[in-house]
């Protein structure tokens, strides 16, 4: 699958994640912790080791090569400042994929995740061949919510008690954004 790097608002670049990433992408999460703890599985220790980062990654690209997920890391001034990534994604009659993301404490609130939301989107319809992708969040997960808004996902209900999130079963709301309408390609 070829997936390309797209420039997003204030030099920030969006690209696929790479196995060298395991050191950068260790920084991130520990500077991040708290910030990502209330919206995230509780993490193990060795989650915030380069060496549980590289054990991670590797498993996420072999399912990029599998065509299964598709993993990007936003970098700036050689900084990872975020991820988001397509995953679950099943081909044939459903071509649908699940989507999440996280932008550093320090980025946010400058369109960030809005743009590559966007980004997304588009490279899951003409890279991926999706027909749509759906989106879960927390309830009172408002800042996320408004990023698939303004990117036209549309809430499609509650799920009760959907996700374990910061250590307990957390009702979530569900969205989903229909990428197109055209038949599937053999
Ligand atoms: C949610 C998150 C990804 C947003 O990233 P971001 O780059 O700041 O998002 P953007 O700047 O593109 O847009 C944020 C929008 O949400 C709004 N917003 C922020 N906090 C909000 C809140 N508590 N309630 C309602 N809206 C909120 C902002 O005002 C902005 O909308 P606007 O452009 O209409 O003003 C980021 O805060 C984050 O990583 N949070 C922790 C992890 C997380 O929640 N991941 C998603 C799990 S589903």
């Amino acid at each position: 699958m070829e997936i390309g790097s797209e420039e997003l608002p204030g030099g920030v670049i969006l690209r696929p994640a790479a196995q060298g990433d395991a050191d950068a992408l260790c920084a991130a999460y520990v500077d991040n912790r708290e910030h990502l703890e209330p919206w995230e599985p509780r993490r193990p220790e060795d989650f915030f080791t380069v060496e549980g980062q590289r054990i991670r990654l590797e498993e996420k690209l072999r399912q990029f090569a599998e065509g299964r997920l598709v993993p990007w890391h936003f970098e700036s001034d050689g900084r990872i400042v975020g991820a988001i990534t397509l995953s679950g994604v099943i081909l044939g009659s459903f071509r649908s994929a699940y989507l999440g993301y996280w932008i550093a404490a320090d980025r946010q609130g400058r369109g960030l995740a809005t743009a590559a939301v966007e980004r997304v989107c588009r490279m899951a319809r003409e890279r991926v061949g999706l027909h749509r992708i759906e989106a879960t969040t927390v309830v009172d997960n408002g800042g996320s919510q408004r990023v698939l808004e303004k990117c036209g996902f549309e809430p499609i209900g509650l799920a009760p008690r959907y996700l374990h999130i910061d250590g307990e079963w957390r009702d979530h709301r569900m969205f989903q954004k229909v990428l197109h309408d055209d038949d599937p390609q053999p």
